[in-house]
């Protein structure tokens, strides 16, 4: 069976995905104008996303990644957050824009944000392609979005189900009976 018969619909298509993130890059571009900010990843989910946005940004910039676990293979966070790969730059002094694929509870967020704050960074800002406000539980704003979802559970563009997915050219939202 083909991936495309566990989606129940296309939420964004790879045009609409495309030219969202050209506007996050040029609003990124404008706000760091005369900077070199480090753009930190959240593995692995934000792989496609950052490629991307990296491309639609006009700036001396570096990268770096960062991955945690908190999910195993539920589709609602444990809670608890592990980092399992961490910096390899010190960020001390730098513009950090941390950049995740969606931003739901908060907790893994939340977490990094403490965690990068204590390596002295001059400043530290969100971008996140999308955003599940309904959903949250800790007290975390993206500075950058793309869009607001609904409360479901979606893939493609790099996130993932059970590690499935994240080659998908565009965002579906999965249908309930693949993960219920
Ligand atoms: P949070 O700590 O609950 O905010 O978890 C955020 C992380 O959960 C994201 O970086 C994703 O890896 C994952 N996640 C949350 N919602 C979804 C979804 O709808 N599809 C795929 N992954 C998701
Ligand atoms: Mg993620």
């Amino acid at each position: 069976m083909s991936m495309i018969n566990d989606i129940e619909r296309v939420l964004f298509s790879q045009q609409e995905l495309q030219s969202k993130v050209t506007e996050l890059g040029a609003r990124i571009t404008e706000d760091y104008a005369g900077k070199e900010p480090i753009f930190v990843g959240v593995l692995k989910g934000c792989f496609v996303f950052m490629a991307d946005l990296m491309r639609a940004v006009n700036l001396p910039c570096q990268i770096d990644f960062m991955a945690v676990s908190s999910y195993g293979k539920g589709t609602t966070s444990s809670g608890e957050v592990q980092i399992t790969k961490d910096l390899s730059y010190d960020i001390a002094g730098r513009d950090v824009i941390i950049v995740e694929d969606i931003l739901d509870s908060g907790v893994t967020l939340n977490y990094l944000i403490g965690y990068l704050k204590h390596r002295n960074p001059r400043s530290v800002r969100i971008v996140t392609l999308f955003d599940k406000p309904s959903r949250r539980k800790a007290p975390v704003k993206a500075d950058y979005y793309g869009y607001e979802v609904p409360d479901a559970f979606i893939v493609g563009y790099g996130l993932d189900y059970a590690e499935k997915y994240r080659n998908l050219p565009y965002i579906g939202i999965l249908k309930p009976e693949i993960y219920e």
